[in-house]
């Protein structure tokens, strides 16, 4: 049995983590395909744990708000299995990909069927769902607005600026979703679909948010969070097996070797990583290494969960 979360000792670990990633010389580079991410700060890092009761720990910079990006995929894939269930599964497969997360190659050899959920087809694939159910009229968006519920939240922006860029700059995520029209799965309008999927990338949540937003996760589904009481047990078993295998893209298998959580990573540089029955951990920290995941966010995951005993193993 694992011994439940320690709030002190905690505390004092997220506090001892977050003093020395600010010493931290080698932080890796800022996404730069776009300016709203290429002007961030490389000096900021901060870190929080949402445990299953009591309010969320939070260290460093935990209190800025950061672009999710691909992190919003997880809440993409709740909605839409909300909405479609398992027959998902015929139009996005649950294998890790081992190429990059925009890669067109596979795609095509596989006939339009995305890996999985986690890369950017898959993700398209997820918003043509939740797009097609969305009731008419609303002016939120479904993960924005799942988002916000989660977290408590009601403040929580799309950065209009983020989304404007990726629109401006999102021709091969378009490309991504016209080839899997030709193919048969994208049932809606390309350039509706990609603008729902860069609308949730553009959601901007801080840690402590985002840590909020993820505990279900960890709590096992099943009336352990009113709020979400749609997702089984099953289904969160489910998605922590996919951010265990897909969630950070062809470096999965390094950072379950590494880290040994379920983990889900952004260009924003945030990740989320899951200790079933304890808690979420959300780390950010926006220089990325060279496979898009944010290098002091994944030291510090690795650093918290060795040093509390966190594994799944
Ligand atoms: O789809 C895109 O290209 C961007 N919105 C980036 C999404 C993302 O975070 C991918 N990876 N880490």
């Amino acid at each position: 049995m694992r011994k439940p979360l320690d709030p002190e000792r905690t505390q004092a670990t997220l506090n001892e983590i977050a003093q020395r990633m600010a010493g931290e010389v080698n932080r890796g580079e800022v996404a730069d395909y776009i300016p709203e991410l290429a002007d961030v700060s490389l000096n900021q890092f901060g870190i929080a744990v949402a445990p299953l009761e009591g309010p969320p720990l939070v260290a460093g910079n935990g209190d800025v708000p950061f672009s999710i990006q691909s992190i919003s995929k997880v809440f993409g894939l709740v909605i839409a299995l909300e909405h479609v269930g398992a027959t998902l599964w015929r139009r996005v497969g649950r294998e890790p990909s081992g190429d990059p997360f925009n890669s067109i190659v596979q795609l095509e050899f596989e006939r339009g069927k995305p890996r999985n959920p986690f890369i950017n087809p898959g993700a398209i694939v997820v918003s043509d769902i939740v797009l097609e159910h969305q009731p008419d009229g609303s002016d939120t968006h479904p993960v924005l607005d799942l988002c916000r519920r989660l977290a408590d939240a009601p403040e929580i922006p799309v950065d209009e600026d983020v989304f404007a860029s990726e629109v401006a700059t999102g021709d091969r995520n378009r490309a991504l979703g016209y080839f899997m029209l030709a193919e048969g799965n994208i049932k809606g309008d390309v350039r509706a679909v990609t603008e729902s999927y860069f609308r949730q990338c553009s959601i901007a949540m801080s840690c402590r948010q985002l840590a909020k937003a993820t505990r279900f996760l960890a709590a096992g589904g099943e009336g352990q969070d009113a709020k979400i009481a749609a997702v089984t047990s099953e289904r969160v078993r489910r998605i922590n097996a996919l951010m265990m295998t897909c969630g950070c893209y062809d470096a999965s298998g390094e950072v379950a070797f590494r880290i040994g959580l379920p983990c889900k990573s952004g260009v924003g540089g945030g990740v989320v990583a899951i200790v079933p029955g304890i808690g979420s951990i959300v780390a950010w920290s926006p220089g990325l290494d060279e496979k898009g995941n944010s290098v002091l966010a994944l030291r510090a995951i690795e650093e918290l969960a060795h040093g509390l005993d966190w594994s799944v193993f």
